[in-house]
Formats: C-alpha cells, sequence, structure tokens
C-alpha cells in the first residue's frame, strides 16, 4: 500500500510560549491525544507502522516513539529519521523519500505533517488519489476562508480524475496576491502530498539540482544535511514543476497554526472562554483563551477576546486577531540570546 512520511521537526513559533523548540505544537495534547498522535492515528488508514516514517531531530525523538507507545505501537527504529539540523521540508522528505526507497523501491509515498488537524476520513481522499501519483506531484487542496499569507495557494486547471492539473502553485504570497487568488478561485495547499519516489527524485534533480547533488554524493547523513540548502519543498519543487496535480479535500481541515485557530477549534464555556489546565477566575470575561497552570490564581474582569498563556517562565497577552504576530516575538527573543 502507499507508504507514509510525518514531518516532524518544525517547532511553531506561532504558538509561544506553549510551544517551545523542545516542545513543539505537535506534542502538545489537546484533550487526550496530541496532533502528532493524531497524525499517527490516520496514517493507519493508508500504512502499517512498518510503512510509516517519521523525520525528526535528536531533541524531539522521544517523544516521537514514546507518543507512538501511548497510542500502543512501536515503531521500527529504522524508521524513526534522525535529522542533525533542520533544514526545512525538502531536505527531510527527500531523507524520507530515500528511506523509503531503500526499504520498500519504488513507492508511492504520502507526505503528512503532524500539526494539523483533519478528520481520518480524509485518507480515503488520499488513497483515491493514487492512480495519479505516478505521473503526477499531488497536492490536496482546500478551500479558502480568508486571504492568508501563510499558505500556499494553488490554481487548478483542466481535469484529471479524481483531480485536476495545476496551472500555477503560489507559496506565501502577499495579501493583495492573496486576495486575487481567493477571487480566482484558488485553494490553499494543505501541506499533504502524495509523490512516487521515482517521479520525486525526477523532479528535484531537474528543479533543485543542488539539493539532489547533495544525496546523490551520499556519506553519512551529517556530510549530506550540511552540503544542503534550506529550502522547503513548496518554494524548491511544487513552485517550479509543470507535473503537479491538485486534488480537492473536502474534510473539514485546519492548521492550528495560531492561538485564534486554536480556540477556532476547541470546545467554549458558555461564554465563549476556552479554559485550559486549570480554571481562571472570571467576571464579565467572554471570547478569551486562558491556559494556566493549577497554581497560581489567575482572574479576569472585563476581558474580551483575548489570549492570556501563563507558564512558569513566560507570559503572553494579545488580542486574539493579534496572534499571528507572535512569531515576531520569537525571532526577537532569538536575537537577544
Ligand atoms: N523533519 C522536519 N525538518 N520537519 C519540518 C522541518 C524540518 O526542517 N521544517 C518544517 N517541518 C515540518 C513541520 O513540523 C510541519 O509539520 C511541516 O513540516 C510543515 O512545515 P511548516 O513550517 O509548518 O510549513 P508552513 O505551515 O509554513 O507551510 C506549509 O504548510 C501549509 C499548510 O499548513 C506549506 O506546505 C504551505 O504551502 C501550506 O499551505
Ligand atoms: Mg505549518
Amino acid at each position: 500500500g502507499i507508504k507514509s512520511i510525518i514531518l516532524a521537526g518544525g517547532s511553531g513559533t506561532r504558538l509561544w510560549p506553549l510551544s517551545r523548540e523542545m516542545y513543539p505544537k505537535q506534542f502538545l495534547k489537546f484533550g487526550e491525544t496530541s496532533l502528532f498522535q493524531e497524525t499517527v492515528l490516520r496514517c493507519f488508514e493508508v500504512s502499517d507502522i512498518s510503512e510509516i516514517f517519521v523525520v525528526t531531530n535528536e531533541a524531539q525523538k522521544f517523544f516521537v516513539i514514546g507518543q507512538i507507545k501511548e497510542i500502543g505501537y512501536s515503531i521500527p527504529p529504522e524508521n524513526v529519521l534522525i535529522e542533525p539540523e533542520g533544514k526545512n521540508t525538502l531536505p527531510a522528505i527527500f531523507f524520507g523519500m530515500k528511506e523509503i526507497e531503500k526499504k520498500f523501491g519504488n513507492s508511492i509515498v504520502g507526505i503528512f505533517s503532524s500539526d494539523h488537524v483533519l478528520d481520518r476520513a480524509a485518507m480515503v481522499t488520499i488513497s483515491s488519489a493514487e492512480k495519479l501519483a505516478s505521473d503526477y506531484l499531488v497536492t490536496f487542496g482546500v478551500v479558502p476562508t480568508s486571504p492568508h499569507t501563510g499558505y500556499g495557494y494553488i490554481k487548478a486547471s483542466e481535469s484529471c480524475e479524481p483531480g485536476y492539473r495545476v496551472s500555477e502553485f503560489r507559496e506565501k504570497p502577499s495579501f493583495e496576491t492573496a486576495q486575487k487568488y481567493i477571487e480566482e478561485g484558488c485553494l490553499w495547499n494543505s501541506g499533504m502530498f502524495l509523490f512516487e519516489t521515482r517521479l520525486f527524485f525526477e523532479e528535484v534533480k531537474k528543479h533543485a539540482p543542488s539539493v539532489f547533488a547533495c544525496f546523490e554524493k551520499g556519506g553519512s547523513i551529517n556530510e549530506i544535511y550540511a552540503c544542503v540548502d534550506k529550502v522547503s519543498i513548496d518554494y524548491g519543487i511544487m513552485e517550479k514543476s509543470d507535473r503537479v496535480a491538485v486534488v480537492k479535500l473536502e474534510q473539514k481541515w485546519s492548521d492550528l497554526g495560531n492561538f485564534e485557530a486554536i480556540y477556532d477549534e476547541l470546545e467554549k464555556d458558555s461564554v465563549g472562554n476556552v479554559i485550559h489546565e486549570c480554571d481562571p477566575m472570571l467576571l464579565n470575561s467572554d471570547g478569551n483563551l486562558v491556559y494556566s497552570k493549577c497554581g497560581k490564581i489567575v482572574s479576569l474582569i472585563d476581558v474580551k477576546d483575548m489570549v492570556i498563556v501563563d507558564t512558569s517562565d513566560a507570559l503572553l497577552i494579545c488580542p486574539k486577531s493579534s496572534s499571528q504576530r507572535v512569531k515576531e516575538i520569537v525571532s526577537d527573543l532569538k536575537g537577544r540570546n
């Protein structure tokens, strides 16, 4: 069947201070399971555990193995791929594709981000695209809800069942361009892909020859990673290739990219507050996301539509609508260290 690559190497800087480099959002639990665990459970719809590869790093390896154990499986050690450093998604996917080819030969591979909310039923759509994956780099498109600048935009052209050929793929456009794409009926890139190994290697060789050359030259993974550029699959391949197809995802999909998206996703009390871990004292306060640890009393009076995240060494307060800007704080913090 289909093999799976789960990408679990990013740090989710827009959820600071909840997610840190050491504990990124895919491992945070919202309810019983984490987004990473849900991703693994979704992969079981198309792959068995020996066919699932996780590309991660040394710091997150124990979360990967531990959280898979928690849901009752044990992943073969050779399927946990450790990157010496994050070089963004193109090298990470290449690493996974190479190991899959080594173990199984030419294969059709689903690429999954570990930080999305998605119904398990969506995997039927993923499988349905299998027949396209030898001829096309298959993307999965979602109907946009706003001119969000953090996503890839996909313009579909003629039909190729069960999807469409793609005439344009544009990663993270400006706000104005995103508005134009929405008017033209473009879809958002969900960040999941279905690639045949053979076609993927061909397209990387053509459009990102320097990345291809680093892997081709071989050597240890440290040597390969010292050689490759930092580049995402979206900028490196999807924007450039003329062999891209898109299949529409009908299921509800969300990239929990910021606190506002998390707020939208979680269960609210009767006045629309999302409360996590410990109950704050609330007077006339609604529409808030409040995360606090027990052991400290948090109280709000006349507070509306705010995000309040209180951890032991950091406190974030911002209007929900400014959640997208949390990454600016994180990059300032990085500059200070
Ligand atoms: N192993 C590894 N190494 N994983 C990585 C690395 C890395 O260096 N960098 C990112 N990832 C993982 C992240 O953890 C996430 O699961 C996934 O790859 C996507 O990376 P993001 O950094 O979250 O990408 P994005 O959100 O900016 O954009 C992508 O996803 C959007 C949808 O959520 C693009 O594919 C967009 O086109 C798309 O719309
Ligand atoms: Mg993302």
